[in-house]
């Protein structure tokens, strides 16, 4: 029986009474991932190529690579022998992303290439026990095997894709703060990203970017030329493209009442909306609700976005709570998203009331269409927006 001490999960889950923190940035989780999977790899790599040798030798490389994947919080690390990957190790990195309330796309292959960083791990771990050196190469090849599996490949999404299929193919692969844009429409800017609900539709990138060469980390399906960008849709493009269309098809038959009702909140939940918005939104829509990534969500501004496509309250609930955050929709619990909404209500000077906003949907929602707040007093005259204190 072959056991390995893996204390890291619980040394970095987080109470889920911890303070609000700053966006995990999962891409860069993801890559990090990938580095100390790869150092791993080169060090098992190295011995196998008889580079050195004797037993000490191939103790070191095991123990080297047994160090990149569990990190230095683990009872498994060996510090004596060195740290080829960043300290954090595979499985820190991994479990950074799986630790969050919701689930995205890429949620399944991340736990998969958990499951066989765990198995390699458990190899190396017996390959350190062995005196022959013909069932320590078993181990190690075994080792081997599962690691490719953990990086996968870029033309797969799922759990057969790996950490690099995900990237690829997911909003994972998009970098935190840079420009995500509808997947559904076709790119006006680059560098862009194209998200459709959770799916990496397209990266655009500069032509002068792109003719230093295409990164091999993408999954490219195909290659347009557009302007001064070079459009690169992924694998993913097509299942985006099927989801664009069965959705502008409910947008078509989605008629909507004008006649206002009352819409409701209360300032507690507006309060704690805030948090939720600094934590999950803020990257994209601005501290101010300006907008950066994304487009505004409050003020003078989306009011007349609004009013111009004739949004209802629906409308708004719907997009907030099915397609946002723009990189990981629906990630978010009722009550998070019921928060948050109470929060846009409030910056946007609707006045509180008793009753919470729901965290479920109601029929009423679309006979409110969203205007102006008569006689609002915004107190950023320049935005159009009213404080959450
Ligand atoms: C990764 C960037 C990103 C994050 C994070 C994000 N959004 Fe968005 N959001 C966008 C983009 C891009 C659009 C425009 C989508 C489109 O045009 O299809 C958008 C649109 C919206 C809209 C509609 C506004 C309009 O004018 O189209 C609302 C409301 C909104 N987001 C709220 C939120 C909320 C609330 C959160 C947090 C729970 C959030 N967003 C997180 C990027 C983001």
């Amino acid at each position: 029986m072959r056991t390995i001490a893996l204390g890291l999960a619980a040394v970095l889950t987080l109470s889920g009474a911890a303070p609000a923190r700053s966006p995990v940035d999962d891409h860069a989780s993801a890559l990090a991932a990938l580095a100390d999977v790869r150092a791993a790899v080169a060090e098992i790599v190295r011995i196998e190529d008889g580079y050195a040798v004797g037993h000490g030798a191939y103790l070191r490389a095991a123990h080297r690579a047994m160090n990149a994947l569990v990190g230095r919080r683990d009872d498994g690390y060996a510090k004596s022998f060195g740290d080829p990957g960043d300290g954090v190790g595979t499985l820190g990195h991994l479990d950074l992303m799986l630790d969050k309330a919701g689930t995205s796309l890429w949620t399944p292959a991340v736990q998969g290439a958990k499951a066989n960083v765990l198995a390699a791990a458990e190899d190396l771990q017996s390959a350190l026990a062995q005196k022959e050196m013909e069932e320590y190469q078993a181990d190690l090849t075994r080792a081997l095997a599962s690691l490719a599996l953990v990086v996968g490949r870029p033309s797969q999404s799922g759990v057969l894709g790996g950490l690099s299929g995900a990237l690829a193919n997911t909003s994972l692969g998009v970098p935190l703060g840079a420009l995500s844009a509808s997947g559904c429409a076709a790119p006006v800017r680059a560098p862009a990203y194209g998200v459709v609900a959770g799916r990496l539709a397209y990266v655009a990138l500069p032509r002068s970017a792109a003719s230093a060469g295409i990164p091999d980390d993408l999954s490219v399906a195909r290659v347009v030329v557009q302007g001064d960008m070079v459009v690169l849709y992924t694998h993913a493009a097509r299942d985006a493209a099927a989801l664009c269309r069965s959705a502008s098809r409910l947008q078509r038959t989605r008629s909507v009442v004008a006649s206002p009702s009352q819409i409701s909140y209360t300032v507690a939940q507006a309060r704690a909306g805030a948090a939720v918005y600094r934590r999950y939104c803020l990257q994209c829509h601005g501290a101010d609700l300006q907008g950066t990534a994304g487009p505004s969500v409050a003020g003078a501004d989306f009011v007349a976005t609004a009013q111009r496509n004739s949004w209802s309250l629906s409308d708004l609930r719907t997009t907030v709570f099915e397609n946002m955050p723009f990189s990981n929709p629906g990630s978010l619990t009722p009550k998070q998203y019921a928060g948050v909404m109470a929060f846009l209500l409030a910056s946007n000077c609707y006045p509180s009331g008793a009753k919470p906003f729901p965290p479920t949907a109601s029929p009423s929602f679309a006979k409110v269409k969203l205007a102006a707040v008569p006689r609002a007093k915004p107190a950023n005259a320049k935005l159009g927006t009213c404080p959450v204190k």
